[in-house]
């Protein structure tokens, strides 16, 4: 036998020498949920070890992932009050741009903080747009967005990443922040997000399901990978810096094609649903969470990720620590 596969496989040192796929914590973005009011640190039910925080204790969870070696945010914010345009979302005083502003005070630049950019937290019907009759109407919805992104940008964010799945969006949301001098701050897009049932979790942690229909007209349909294509080049087009694939585990064929499609920084998002299955089998005895973490994490980087956001971020960045992983 002149070939034996196993003989790489013989030790530990051998076995991360020969690695193929390598993780580092520099790569990971920890979503955090940015919740109106004062004194709040509550978990969130349907995701274990993810809290809501006010505005004045977002720290709090910044401080929990730089100790774990974290430094990337994604911020999403629960409003106190909701309307049918989602008014809100573009408010100075709003609850991320005070978030933005407390943790910016806080931690001036050793944080790099990405807000998503969207409606459904902020509208009281719960789609991700403004609504004629029963549809999300395009291209109003597109002008309302390039104002939120503004407004984060203007009040401190990094990075604005819209998960609307309007059409046109990256465009509009490029010219606003470039118009405003605003032209160091990248635009991350979801440009391939699926109508899944995955973010079954997120929309109880975000009060953001929608009160009637689905988002099938703006979400993407899952058996679809050609269309993926054209999205993500389109925004490619329009100035994306970096895309999105969303979700992550059951799309790893289509972060495998886009990111080798694209020339740009392509991040997969494992899902608050994907993260649930994980935490509810583990519960039931089923599985060992910390193997099944890790596991499919590696997954999506060997698939093609660049970038991971994922509500294990401070775990996974101790396993790497520990040298359990990368
Ligand atoms: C907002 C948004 C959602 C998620 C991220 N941004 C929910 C949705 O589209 O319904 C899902 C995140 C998750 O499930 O972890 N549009």
């Amino acid at each position: 036998m002149n070939i034996r596969p196993r003989r790489l496989r013989a030790n530990e040192n051998l076995r991360t020498l020969t690695r193929e796929t390598r993780v580092s914590s520099s790569a990971l973005i920890q979503p955090l949920f940015v919740k109106e009011g004062v004194n709040i640190k509550d978990e969130i039910k349907s995701m274990e070890n993810n809290f809501h925080y006010s505005p004045d204790r977002l720290a709090e969870g910044i401080e929990a992932g730089l100790e774990a070696g974290v430094s990337k945010f994604l911020l999403f914010g629960l409003p106190l009050r909701k309307d049918e345009t989602g008014s809100e979302a573009w408010n100075d005083r709003g609850v991320i741009q005070q978030g933005l502003r407390a943790v910016r005070q806080r931690f001036g630049d050793s944080v790099y903080l990405i807000t998503d950019v969207c409606l459904c937290e902020y509208t009281s019907h719960g789609h991700c747009g403004l609504l004629s009759g029963t549809y999300v109407d395009n291209d109003s919805t597109v002008e309302r967005l390039a104002e939120v992104a503004l407004s984060h940008s203007l009040a401190g964010a990094d990075m604005v990443a819209p998960s609307d799945m309007m059409d046109g969006r990256v465009k509009a949301i490029r010219s606003k922040l470039d118009a405003h001098g605003q032209i160091h701050t990248p635009i991350m897009s979801y440009s391939v997000k699926y109508a899944s049932s995955f973010y079954g979790p997120f929309r109880e942690a975000a009060g953001s399901a929608p009160g009637f229909g689905d988002r099938k007209t703006y979400q993407m349909d899952w058996h679809n990978t050609s269309e993926a294509l054209k999205v993500a080049a389109m925004d490619v087009r329009d100035g994306a810096d970096l895309l999105i694939v969303k979700p992550a585990l059951s799309y790893l064929d289509v972060i495998q094609a886009v990111s080798s499609e694209v020339n740009v920084p392509v991040a997969a998002y494992n899902v608050s649903g994907e993260y649930a299955m994980i935490k509810a089998a583990a519960k039931l005895g089923l599985i060992d969470e910390y193997g099944a973490m890790c596991e499919s994490a590696v997954s999506m980087f060997r698939a093609g990720a660049d970038i991971l956001i994922t509500y294990f971020a401070k775990e996974l960045a101790s396993a790497i620590r520990k040298g359990d992983i990368g």
